[in-house]
């Protein structure tokens, strides 16, 4: 924080340096953080030590006495480290994505004629929101915006009007008849947590309290209606395929190292559910990342950049999907494509300065609005991928619709696990998150575009 002394001779980069690493901070420290602040809650603030011992608990283990040659390989975790790095090979994850025979364009499920992703949002106080942030009780902290103090509500009130056709209107009792006896279970990032915590919110009042439970398990999350023998569930994989930031909540990040070759750790959590929900991007933002194959027993990593491992681990993940999806109309898969960030003012309004915070309305007066944070070659790569997986997958296909939403972040009003300095608090747009969205919000509209496929 001490480059702060300096930023009234070089604000703009300082500022610009300072923000990127607390949007980074945001992404990939804020559970860390947490952890450590419920270890110095027992161990008298001595977090550094805390870690620092578990780390040597581990490397105190007894000797391996099979040979290491014949070893499968080490799942990767935190403690992973690359030996050395070199560059990217240009091997491959899979020799080629099977073309299915329904092959051809992705399933974009849609009314007759209409393209349901595009539209406007229209002012509707009426029928929005669709429940009340304070009756949730599966609501996080960080996406609790009334709570933690946002004044204006406005956010909450926005109807999303396709162009040519109406949005079906959210009826919770049909959801869940489309859900009886079934397993819903969304698989990402945290953005894809906000929308099941958002699904979970939406349904979650009318099953009765005695028959509705949630089960931690923090990798995968289970909430469970008895009523219903359904299940609605959040498996954390923020890179799809194996990687060292597969624990939930203890994920620091620094250096993204993943396993390019190798899904079953998480497919083999989700291959029964009945449908599935993905989604994979702002972890790969932050390039580059290293890749350590599964037969690599040097622990030599390949380093590429960020689109590029998305590439490979979306290549992977498609294998999985064409080879169990043999019915959609059993197992429905669907891909959610970026969920678009609001770091700079001036990307929706000419001169401006900061970013979301203090934006009380969507972006009106540009159907085209389209921000630096939604990367089109990733959407190009993702869209390739998908299109040769025909009908096994649908892309729920947020990113046009949300662009418009620079009101619907948390920015200073959500839970902050680190304490913030004085010029912090100063400065709000310096630590706003505009990543994630305030519910009752946005991603109840990516639910209601759920509910309208199934
Ligand atoms: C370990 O396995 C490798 C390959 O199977 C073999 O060449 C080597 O001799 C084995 N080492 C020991 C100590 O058994
Ligand atoms: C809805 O919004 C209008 C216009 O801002 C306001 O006059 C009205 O009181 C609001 N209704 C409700 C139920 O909040
Ligand atoms: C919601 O769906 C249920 C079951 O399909 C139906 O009986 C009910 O009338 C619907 N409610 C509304 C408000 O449309
Ligand atoms: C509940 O659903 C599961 C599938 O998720 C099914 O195997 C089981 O038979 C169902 N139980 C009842 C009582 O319907
Ligand atoms: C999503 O929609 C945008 C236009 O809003 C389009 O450019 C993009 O290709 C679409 N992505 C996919 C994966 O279909």
């Amino acid at each position: 924080m001490q480059r702060w002394q300096k930023r009234k001779t070089h604000y703009p980069i300082i500022a610009l340096v300072f923000f990127v690493f607390i949007a980074f901070s945001i992404l990939y420290n804020e559970s860390y953080i947490q952890v450590i602040q419920e270890n110095s809650d027992v161990s008298n603030g001595d977090e550094q030590r805390s870690i620092i011992q578990d780390t040597s608990l581990l490397n105190s283990a007894p000797p391996q006495i099979f040979n290491l040659s014949k070893k499968p390989p080490v799942g990767l975790d935190k403690f992973t480290k690359c030996a050395s790095t070199v560059r990217y090979s240009g091997r491959r994850a899979v020799s080629a994505v099977r073309r299915s025979d329904s092959g051809g364009r992705t399933a974009a499920p849609a009314a007759e004629g209409c393209d349901l992703f595009s539209g406007k949002w229209v002012f509707d106080n009426v029928s929005y929101p669709l429940y009340e942030e304070s009756n949730c009780p599966y609501m996080s902290d960080q996406l609790a915006c009334h709570k933690h103090g946002r004044p204006d509500l406005d956010y909450q009130f926005w109807r999303w009007q396709p162009k040519n056709c109406n949005l079906k209107r959210w009826n919770s009792t049909e959801m869940w008849e489309k859900l009886r006896g079934r397993r819903l279970m969304f698989v990402g990032d945290s953005l894809n947590r906000g929308q099941w915590i958002s699904m979970l919110c939406l349904l979650q009042s009318s099953v009765p309290a005695d028959k509705q439970s949630i089960t931690p398990n923090s990798e995968l999350t289970i909430f469970r209606a008895e009523n219903y023998n359904a299940t609605i569930e959040f498996l954390w994989a923020p890179l799809l395929v194996e990687s060292n930031c597969d624990d939930a909540v203890d994920h620091r990040m620094n250096e993204r190292i993943l396993r390019p070759d190798s899904i079953f750790r998480h497919s083999s959590r989700w291959e029964h559910a009945d449908i599935l929900v993905f989604n994979s991007y702002l972890w790969w933002r932050q390039g580059p990342v290293k890749l350590l194959w599964s037969n690599e027993e040097k622990n030599v990593c390949q380093e590429i950049s960020g689109l590029g491992g998305m590439e490979l681990a979306m290549e992977k993940w498609a294998d999985w999907v064409d080879s169990r999806v043999t019915d959609p109309l059993q197992k429905k898969v669907f891909f959610v494509t970026m969920s678009p960030t609001h770091l700079g003012k001036e990307e929706w309004e000419a001169g401006g300065e900061g970013n979301c915070y203090n934006e009380k309305e969507p972006i009106m007066n540009n159907e085209r609005y389209w921000g630096s944070g939604s990367d089109l070659p990733t959407m190009r790569m993702v869209e390739k991928i998908l299109s040769k997986l025909g009908s096994k997958v649908s892309v729920l296909n947020i990113t046009q619709l949300s662009e418009y939403r620079k009101d619907g972040h948390p920015t200073i009003y959500r839970k902050f696990w680190e304490a913030l300095s004085s010029e912090n608090m100063a400065n709000p747009s310096t630590y706003s998150d505009c990543m994630h969205w305030c519910l009752p919000g946005v991603p109840d509209i990516w639910n209601q575009l759920l509910f309208q496929f199934l």
